[in-house]
């Protein structure tokens, strides 16, 4: 190498950063220690070699336009460029391409000190990736400062908490307390995670339009690398789904454990009642006496009382037993309006039907299903004469009666303009012996053997409000039931 071109370049050879001392046509006249070694090029390797074969080829006429830019305008250029490495990762570097002349313009050499910069897009990388996970995940996520407030939130914690996103940063969570949890429970939270520990916990958060979602929440303290805490990091797991089924499974198993219980209890009651009614008779017969056939008479009253709803307990757990055959959903549905419409409470009763005649017929137990309808149109009817008792003014009652197909599944709809079903009510009377009438008037049972022949049939029922304001039951068959 000629002593002339590096005399000063020298002085870069215990630089940190790599150092490249180039032709103007590109070639390498010289390169430093640090230049060789990071490329794994060591003695003279690469002299003579153009500086754009280390490169990635990607970078090539970015890099011609910098050396014809810096030899042109005689000025700094930078760039970002990758030195590609046999067998290790590629080098990202920041380059700083100057002219380095010694006076005479035609001997211009061009100097480039590249810094290794792969560390840093490294990092800026993962933040990048981090970001994107955290940005786009379905779990809501939030970052606090040290004090509680938000600094962060994803688009699904701004969807679970029905704010903006400017309503929320600066805010602390509390902003979504549902006051559902003790100070104790709060309390607790902090102290563990203001101890540099991670908290789970299930938590019950408000949304701006007041609905209350309840998911499990983990918070975890973000570490300084020197130690210390920087913030936390919260991250929440949608429960309501859970709940909702939690909540359904319940109230399943509740209904099944009374199920089997009252049938239990209709048997054992059944048998005696049996006997008494036989004895009834007999000494009914027996008897000349007019006060005892009276009184015997009251007796007998009360035994088919007490008969009927033991049959109505029994029918609960055994529909399976009877025979199943493809029953017209509609035809019953006229039949079972026909039947309560002869009931001298209907009398001043509209009843609208609306049935779609495409539907198919379906395997279940004719019978059983006209119980059902028929205890909802006599709930109906009963509702609205109840409601007529209390009401000034002209009210005609409206019981309306629809069949559709809904997802393959027969959709049984029947809505009343009576005075409905409240809120607290609703979950409980499906349950055994619920009932507002009064005493002699209802068993409180009717809905509650509907429920358990729908279920058995592999259907559901749900009780809401009416467009009219009233009640209204949906009861959804599927066409293919597996038995
Ligand atoms: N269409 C309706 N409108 C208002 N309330 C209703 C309606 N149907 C049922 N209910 C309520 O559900 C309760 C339970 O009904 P059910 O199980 O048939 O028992 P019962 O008719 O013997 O009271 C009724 O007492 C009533 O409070
Ligand atoms: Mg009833």
């Amino acid at each position: 190498m000629n002593c002339d071109r590096h005399i000063s370049f020298d002085a870069l050879n215990d630089f940190s950063e790599m150092s490249f001392l180039l032709s103007i046509e590109g070639k390498i006249l010289a390169a430093n220690k640090s230049a060789l070694t990071s490329l794994g090029k060591p003695g003279t390797e690469l002299l003579d070699k153009q500086f754009i074969s280390l490169l990635n080829p990607a970078h090539i006429l970015k890099i011609e336009n910098a050396i014809i830019k810096c030899i042109s305008e005689r000025e700094k250029v930078e760039i970002d460029c990758k030195f590609m490495r046999d067998g290790r990762g590629d080098i990202d570097a920041q380059c700083y391409f100057s002219v380095f002349s010694n006076g005479e313009k035609t001997s211009d050499k061009i100097l480039i000190i590249a810094k290794d910069v792969t560390e840093e897009k490294q990092k800026e990388l993962d933040l990048l990736r981090f970001y994107n996970v955290a940005h786009h995940t379905v779990n809501p996520l939030q970052i606090t400062d040290l004090s509680g407030r938000m600094i962060y939130v994803n688009p699904a914690f701004v969807k679970m908490s029905g704010y903006k996103e400017e309503e929320l940063l600066g805010h602390t969570p509390s902003l979504l307390n549902s006051g559902r949890h003790s100070k104790k429970f709060w309390d607790e939270m902090w102290h563990t995670i203001s101890d540099g520990k991670v908290w789970v916990g299930e938590v019950a958060n408000r949304k701006k339009n007041g609905e209350v979602v309840h998911t499990q929440l983990l918070i975890s303290p973000i570490m300084k690398s020197e130690g210390g805490l920087l913030g936390y990091f919260g991250i929440h797991r949608d429960l309501t789904e859970k709940k909702n089924l939690e909540k359904q499974l319940i109230h399943t198993q509740k209904m099944e454990s009374i199920g089997t219980l009252a049938a239990g209890v209709a048997h054992e009651v059944g048998n005696p009642l049996a006997s008494i009614s036989a004895l009834v008779q007999i000494i009914q017969r027996s008897t000349e006496e007019v006060f005892i056939k009276e009184k015997l008479e009251l007796v007998k009253k009360q035994i088919t009382r007490i008969s009927k709803i033991i049959r109505d307990l029994v029918d609960f757990s055994r529909p399976s037993n009877y025979e199943l055959k493809l029953t017209d959903v509609n035809a019953n549905l006229r039949e079972s309006v026909e039947i309560v419409r002869v009931g001298k409470k209907a009398k001043d009763i509209e009843f609208v039907s609306d049935l779609d005649e495409s539907i198919e017929p379906l395997h279940l137990v004719s019978d059983q299903l006209q119980q059902v309808f028929v205890n909802i149109l006599i709930n109906g009817v009963d509702a609205i004469v109840e409601k007529k008792g209390v009401t000034k003014e002209d009210y005609t009652g409206k019981i309306h009666i629809k069949t559709q197909c809904v997802n393959g599944n027969i959709q049984i709809i029947f809505y009343d303009n009576g005075p409905g079903v409240s809120e607290e009510h609703s979950m409980k009377i499906f349950e055994p012996f619920f009932t507002t009438k009064k005493e002699g008037k209802g068993t409180g049972l009717g809905l509650w053997v509907s429920y358990g022949i729908v279920k058995s049939f592999q259907g559901d029922i749900k009780v809401g409000t009416s467009p009219m304001g009233g009640a209204e039951f949906v009861i959804n068959l599927p066409t293919n039931p597996v038995y």
